[in-house]
């Protein structure tokens, strides 16, 4: 989604602000402009596509000046061209915005009628007028800030640049997150602390209804009463980590071998692997005396939340409701008060998770998160938060995040288990000790790149993919059709492998590659049953398992790729892996954008 720069600064800006762009590019975007004031003259420079296009543009025609706002943009309404893109002018005002402003189009007719030309088919152009117009009438700067921004409903984060002023930027959230940096002499916005990590970690993140007046000596916050409001400055932990591809070609290769790493820490943190017992952690609920848990989350998060039901209700007899939040947050679901809520959430931002979160506030639930990001609003507005250690996560497509939300799920589920007695202190320390070794098991997956490469190869001459599991391996089923369709762009399906004969089993033919997950586990037969049924109809199958599985499944594959045995408990850590290289290799084959797919977002911030 759109990201959000603005610095009030001591030398030229605009080359500082294209610099903290490039580090919100990973959000999804389609345009990037910026915009400062020189000495009274309020310029910009805007372009379509990547920000390559926009540097070019700034090197044939500088901009100079000490204060400036930057932006990235993500195209809702309006397609993405120069005339679009954001710094949206009028007269002596420039806006940046991410969000949608949901009566721009009753505000725009307002401004016709008054006289106001629009010159592009944004949103967020009313913004600029609406400021313009209280300027015009005489308001201060930040009085035409303040005044147009009670007009507005819907999700924003705004930064707001008036010529005439170049010591003050207003900012205001209501949604999409905005923080405020603070430096020397110097102070900046940003969309999240790592675009301003460059320049300070010293970070005060904005609350919704918030708008700010940012100067070089300080900031002062307001409510939209206009009374003044404290928010705590805080360290920035995103800050101190360099976010950069290391030797890998692309971020979501460097995320994809980081994950043993990743998964150890996030294990570390919850479980106590030397006396083989869940750690003690703290919770605002007792796991004994709830008798439901309602989980909500988008994406591959949604996904990971799909295998936590399966584990917390087998091991723990813990029943799970789990729902795609952009629907929970609507279908307005009966809580009663022995249930719990868990939010799922990379970003923390999600904004139909954090939806989802209020309507659990309003019934009154306790309400947990895992978050990757510590500082963001769903961890703020939880009761309480399992984070992931996952670092910060730059690939659209989300890789680490995943296995270590499954960590923390699988360090919940032996929570939840022991505290309603349905595992003996043996059976806790057995499963604590399988998942001491996910990050071996992790380690050996990423060795099978060779074969890996091989399949991604076929699949690269492909239009249509299905994948196939059962029990856990149908969220992964699903999680490896969503990578595949959102890195190679091949339309990829995944099915519940029992489902394959109430319809998917139309489309086989001999084009169609069937992706089979299986590990020899309980189940292993009747899948194996199901491909009988692929191969019977021509369909090639590509079977992800163990040794043991290999050795049982009598019948031709167009590649077995064998992973290490592997407990069941543990498997769907394992086996993310392979099912996330597979989709890799086939993006890099097929030269798409990997870290950046089209059309899609990394922070999805509007509903
Ligand atoms: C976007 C991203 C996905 C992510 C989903 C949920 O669609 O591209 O990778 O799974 O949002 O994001 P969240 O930050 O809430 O985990």
């Amino acid at each position: 989604m759109c990201g959000i720069v603005g610095i009030v600064g001591q030398a030229p800006v605009a080359p500082l602000i294209v610099d903290a762009l490039k580090r919100l590019e990973y959000r999804g975007y389609d345009s990037a402009g910026v915009a400062t004031l020189d000495k009274g003259k309020l310029d910009r420079r805007r372009a379509e596509g990547k920000l390559v296009n926009l540097e070019r543009r700034l090197g044939d025609d500088p901009l100079g000046g000490t204060i400036g706002i930057g932006h990235t943009r993500w195209a809702t309404h309006g397609v993405p061209n120069e005339a679009n893109a954001h710094p949206h002018f009028a007269e002596d005002v420039a806006v940046v915005h991410n969000g949608i402003i949901e009566n721009f189009s009753e505000l725009r007719d307002e401004l016709k009628a008054d006289g106001v030309v629009f010159s592009s088919q944004t949103d967020t152009e009313v913004v600029a007028h609406l400021v313009a117009r209280e300027l015009k009438n005489g308001a201060s700067a930040q009085d035409a800030a303040f005044e147009a921004l009670k007009r507005l409903r819907g999700a924003f984060a705004l930064a707001i640049m008036f010529r005439g002023e170049e010591d003050l930027i207003v900012g205001a959230r209501n949604g999409p997150p905005l923080a405020v940096g603070h430096g020397d002499g110097e102070m900046y916005l940003g969309s999240d602390a790592i675009a301003l990590a460059p320049f300070t970690n010293a970070i005060t993140y904005l609350e919704d209804g918030d708008w700010v007046a940012v100067r070089r000596g300080g900031m002062e916050i307001f409510d939209m009463a206009g009374q003044p409001v404290e928010r705590a400055r805080q360290q920035s932990v995103g800050t101190s980590l360099l976010v950069d591809k290391g030797n890998h070609r692309h971020f979501m290769e460097k995320e994809i071998h980081e994950q043993p790493e990743m998964i150890s820490h996030t294990l570390a943190h919850y479980l106590d692997f030397a006396g083989g017992t869940v750690a003690d952690f703290a919770l605002p609920f007792d796991f004994a005396k709830i008798e439901r848990l309602a989980i909500s989350a988008c994406g591959t998060a949604y996904l990971a939340g799909l295998i936590g039901k399966y584990w917390l209700e087998r091991y723990a007899r813990l029943p799970v409701d789990i729902d795609i939040a952009s629907e929970f947050r609507y279908r307005e679901m009966p809580l009663p008060d022995n249930s719990a809520a868990l939010f799922i959430s990379q970003s923390g931002e999600t904004a139909d998770t954090l939806a989802s979160l209020r309507y659990c506030r309003g019934e009154g639930i306790p309400i947990t998160a895992i978050v990757n990001v510590r500082e963001s609003t769903i961890a703020r507005e939880s009761d309480g938060i399992f984070p992931t250690l996952a670092g910060p996560e730059i690939g659209v497509a989300s890789t680490k995040a995943f296995t270590c939300q499954l960590s923390v799920l699988a360090a919940l589920t032996l929570k939840a288990a022991k505290a309603r007695g349905t595992i003996s202190a043996e059976e806790e320390k057995a499963l604590v000790r399988q998942l001491s070794e996910a990050p071996r098991y992790a380690s050996q997956a990423l060795k099978l790149s060779s074969g890996i490469e091989k399949v991604a190869r076929e699949l690269s001459h492909v239009r249509h993919v299905l994948y196939l599991g059962r029990d856990t391996n149908y969220p992964l089923a699903l999680e490896g059709a969503l990578k595949l369709k959102e890195i190679s762009y091949i339309h990829a399906e995944g099915y519940a492998a029992g489902e394959l004969k109430h319809g998917p089993i139309a489309l086989i033919d001999e084009q169609m590659p069937v992706i089979v997950i299986a590990p020899h586990d309980r189940i292993f037969e009747k899948t194996v049953s199901n491909m009988q049924e692929v191969a019977a109809r021509g369909g090639r199958i590509v079977l992800v398992t163990d040794e043991k599985g290999a050795r049982n499944a009598t019948l031709d594959t167009l590649e077995t790729i064998v992973l290490p045995d592997v407990p069941e408990f543990v498997a769907p850590i394992v086996y993310a892996l392979p099912i996330q290289m597979l989709a890799y290799h086939t993006a890099v084959i097929m030269g798409t954008d990997v870290d950046q797919p089209r059309n899609l977002a990394k922070s999805v911030t509007v509903e």
